[in-house]
């Protein structure tokens, strides 16, 4: 299910304020009577108080007198303040005189939703979304006869809405959206005189909506992602909606004859949400909705050419075209978007081919990832000083990349065929946050005008034909996060003449399969700084989470980790990797290597070098995955390595160690082939026995089964590894995800566990 009400969610609030502030008219800052002030005091010691709230003035700032009585009529409590049980008996409900009640955004900790609000029958405005209430909603509500305005949204509550909203002839606006409602949709709602608001999308309710609406004044009506099977004749049904300004209708079937009817309908549509509405066809009635200013047509079947009076519409800012089957566009390619007024344009995940056309002139996101296109990338793409986001990854452009990247924000042509050189034109005060060119034929040396980006903090570059030595200049670079040079023909040593690499920020580095060669110096990994396991100073859960109301995009990598691959993975913001593996490094690895704190997965196999595996590595307390295998080391595996509890994946096989395999750990529980083709090691998983085996006392005995039962624990509560879990489970979950919409907490919730 795709959440496109995510990105629009400062319109709707503007909306729902408009209506607030017509339909009261309160003024704030009145006196209120000793006896009310005394019932808010009881009423806020119920609650547990966050930090933030607890003084007396930021509560009662809230609160408004009637200036002849001094009874409360207002109460609008800031979001996040409450949190605890909302009691039958608690003090709120012996205001008997509110008239306008918002308490939506705390935490009434699952509780369910008190019938005494029953009891403020003066209620014109109730608002009590997002709170965490559950089950039914209590009967007496139906005492609440004033009502104007009421939302619930975002909680678990349940229940038949027919008995709750019958007769409620006064309702302007109703918001009930994500809840447990079920039963069917009740029609007297689509015949109420006043309503302007109304929004029951996710819910279980049912249909049939077969009845044509006759709400004159309706301006917002939200039905998405409810327990409609049969198909919706959308024309029929709402065309006497004539203040329709907003439309959300996704996830319902809608009959192919509405599709593709071309009847005047609801021309004061600004917002029309049609997404996995089993849509074959274009919408045709689209062409007479003068006003639109969004358009989501995403996870549709649409077949064939976008049309080209659809670039016409005088007002169409956003239109989101994504997962659907169209191959290419009506008109010119070289005019028909241009004049468009779009901004945000998202055709991605299609079967578009042929040449790109010449984008809006007024773009800003332009995302077409997965497509078919051919051709170059127009050079009239530098021509469009807006530009912001450019995604054309996974397609077949061929010719060289266009001159002007450094305009762009985020450029993503990953996976296309173009060559030549990366250009060398990023100017001074370039913008450029991410450039991911990797999967492509590019040849030549890495920019040295990289340096004028200073807001770069991705660059991935891998599976090209770069033959340079490596970059040690972008150390300059403050925000440098993500540097991938994989699979290219990069050369010579990777360590600097003095001292360590210590780039600022640097928090993944690959370098594998390359030419690298010479040795690491003990300090190499001495003052990278980016040590500690948090999210980043933005508190995003994601690298490259460009999110604004209109768009989100995030930075992705192919993640290589634990034996295991995955595409297009989003990256965690505290998350962290090296990997030189491929290349013809020699010499010792670097005790440093324990100063690196934060460091989740480590792979230096296929290379030389030699020497003993540090200690130092029990210090790498994070540490998930670590490959070493395909080296020349020697000596024991330090017995220090049990300390790793996190440590789901170990390969040492085919080097030169002998001795003991540390027993009784995470360690013994890998496969036999992670130690196999050594010189001489020894115990469990692998079936040579270790001849001078030391004669254990019980009491080590015990100590030792005492460490297992540890990391069983730790194995439990985290398995596969808490990041691992994560990381993996969101790539798993979500090959990308669609590209407009803002699904960070949904996706958070979704990623968990589902390894
Ligand atoms: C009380 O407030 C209302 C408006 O809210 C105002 O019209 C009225 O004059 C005020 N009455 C007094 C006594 O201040
Ligand atoms: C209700 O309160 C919440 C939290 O303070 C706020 O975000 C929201 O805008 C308010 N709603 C209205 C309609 O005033
Ligand atoms: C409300 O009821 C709870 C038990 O349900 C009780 O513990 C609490 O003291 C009561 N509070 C008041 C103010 O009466
Ligand atoms: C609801 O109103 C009815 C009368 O209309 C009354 O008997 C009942 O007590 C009220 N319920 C509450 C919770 O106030
Ligand atoms: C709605 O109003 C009608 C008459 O106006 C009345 O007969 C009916 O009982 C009311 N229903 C509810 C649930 O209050
Ligand atoms: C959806 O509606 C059908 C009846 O139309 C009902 O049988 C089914 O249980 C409902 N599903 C959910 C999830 O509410
Ligand atoms: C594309 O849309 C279809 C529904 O039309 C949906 O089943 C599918 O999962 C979507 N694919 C992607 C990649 O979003
Ligand atoms: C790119 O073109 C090749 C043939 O040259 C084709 O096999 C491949 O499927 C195309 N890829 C895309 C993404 O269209
Ligand atoms: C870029 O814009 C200028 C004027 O705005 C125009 O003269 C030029 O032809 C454009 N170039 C391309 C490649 O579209
Ligand atoms: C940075 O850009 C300027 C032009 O704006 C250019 O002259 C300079 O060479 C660039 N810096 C590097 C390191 O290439
Ligand atoms: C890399 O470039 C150098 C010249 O700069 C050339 O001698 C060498 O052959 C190139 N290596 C590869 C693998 O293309
Ligand atoms: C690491 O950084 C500290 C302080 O910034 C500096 O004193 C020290 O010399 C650096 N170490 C190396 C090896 O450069």
């Amino acid at each position: 299910m795709s959440n496109s009400r995510f990105c629009l969610l400062s319109l709707v609030s503007i909306l729902s304020l408009l209506i607030i502030t017509t339909t009261t008219n309160l003024v704030a800052g009145q006196r209120c009577h000793p006896d009310q002030t005394e019932t808010l005091k009881r009423f806020k010691n119920e609650f547990a108080f966050s930090s933030s709230c607890t003084d007396d003035t930021h509560f009662l700032s809230g609160v408004t007198c009637d200036n002849v009585t001094g009874a409360v009529t207002v109460l609008k409590l800031p979001g996040g303040c409450l949190r605890g049980t909302l009691r039958d008996n608690s003090s709120l409900f012996e205001l008997s005189h509110l008239r306008h009640l918002n308490l939506s955004f705390n935490n009434f900790a699952s509780s369910p939703l008190p019938s005494s609000f029953g009891q403020l029958h003066n209620l014109e405005v109730l608002l009590l979304s997002s709170n965490g209430f559950l089950g039914q909603v209590p009967s007496s509500l139906r005492n609440l006869t004033k009502l104007t305005q009421l939302q619930l949204a975002h909680n678990k509550l349940t229940g038949d809405l027919t008995s709750l909203l019958q007769n409620r002839t006064s309702l302007v606006a109703l918001d009930v959206s994500s809840n447990e409602f079920y039963g069917t949709i009740p029609s007297f709602l689509f015949t109420m005189p006043s309503l302007s608001f109304l929004d029951l999308s996710e819910n279980h309710l049912s249909g049939p909506l077969e009845t044509p609406f006759s709400l004159p004044n309706l301006r917002v009506l939200k039905l998405s992602y409810l327990n409609i099977t049969h198909q919706l004749d959308l024309i029929r049904v709402f065309s006497s909606l004539k203040s329709l300004t907003y439309l959300d209708l996704s996830g319902i079937s809608l009959t192919p004859t509405s599709v593709d009817s071309d009847i005047n309908f609801a021309k004061s549509l600004r917002v029309l949400l049609l997404s996995e509405c089993n849509i074959y066809e274009f919408p045709r009635f689209v062409k007479s909705l003068t006003n639109l200013e969004f358009l989501y047509l995403s996870d549709n079947r649409i077949k064939g050419n976008v049309p080209d009076w659809l670039w016409t519409l005088p007002h169409l800012t956003s239109l989101n075209l994504y997962n659907n089957s169209f191959t290419g566009f009506e008109g010119s390619l070289d005019h028909v978007l241009a004049n468009s007024s779009v901004q945000v344009l998202d055709m991605a995940y299609n079967c578009f081919n042929g040449s790109f056309p010449d984008p809006p002139l007024f773009i800003i996101n332009l995302s077409a990832w997965n497509n078919s296109f051919t051709g170059e990338i127009p050079l009239s793409t530098c021509n469009r000083t807006f530009l912001d986001v450019l995604d054309l990854s996974y397609n077949n452009f061929t010719g060289s990349i266009p001159p002007c990247l450094g305009n762009i924000n985020i450029v993503n042509l990953r996976k296309n065929k173009l060559e030549g050189n990366i250009p060398d034109e990023f100017h001074i005060g370039a913008s450029t946050q991410t450039l991911d060119v990797g999967y492509n034929q590019l040849t030549g040396k890495l920019p040295r005008s990289l340096l004028n980006c200073t807001l770069l903090k991705f660059v991935s570059v891998d599976h090209n034909r770069i033959n340079d030595t490596f970059p040690f200049w972008l150390k300059a670079l403050p925000d440098l996060k993500v540097l991938t040079l994989r699979s290219n023909r990069f050369h010579g040593p990777i360590s600097p003449p003095y001292g360590p690499l210590a780039f600022p920020k640097l928090q993944i580095l690959e370098i594998s399969h390359n030419r690298f060669t010479g040795s690491l110096p003990r300090n190499y990994f001495e003052n990278w700084t980016n040590t500690s396991l948090k999210p980043d100073d933005e508190e995003k859960m994601y690298m490259g989470d460009y999110s604004s109301d209109r768009f989100g995009y995030e930075d992705t990598l192919d993640l290589q980790y634990k034996g295991l691959y995955m595409e297009q993975g989003k990256v965690l913001t505290f998350y962290s990797a090296i990997d030189f593996s491929g290349n013809k490094l020699e010499g010792e690895i670097p005790e440093s290597i324990g100063l690196l704190k934060a460091l989740i997965a480590l792979n230096l196999s296929n290379n030389s070098f030699t020497g003993r595996i540090p200690m130092s590595f029990a210090n790498v307390s994070e540490l998930e995955s670590l490959d070493l295998s395909e080296n020349k080391l020697s000596g024991e595996i330090p017995h220090e390595l049990r300390r790793l509890t996190y440590l789901a994946y170990i390969d040492v096989s085919d080097n030169q160690l002998t001795g003991e395999i540390p027993q009784g750990t995470q360690i013994t529980g890998q496969p036999k082939s992670s130690f196999e083709g050594n010189l001489g090691l020894c115990g469990l998983p692998l079936e040579e026995r270790c001849f001078t085996e030391k004669t254990t006392s019980i009491e080590e005995v015990e100590e030792e089964e005492e460490g297992v039962l540890k990391w069983r624990a730790v194995a439990i509560g985290y398995a596969p590894g808490v990041l691992f879990g994560l990381a993996i489970g969101h790539v798993v979950a979500l090959y990308r995800p669609e590209w407009f919409i803002k699904s960070y907490g949904q996706n958070r919730l979704r990623g968990v566990g589902s390894l």
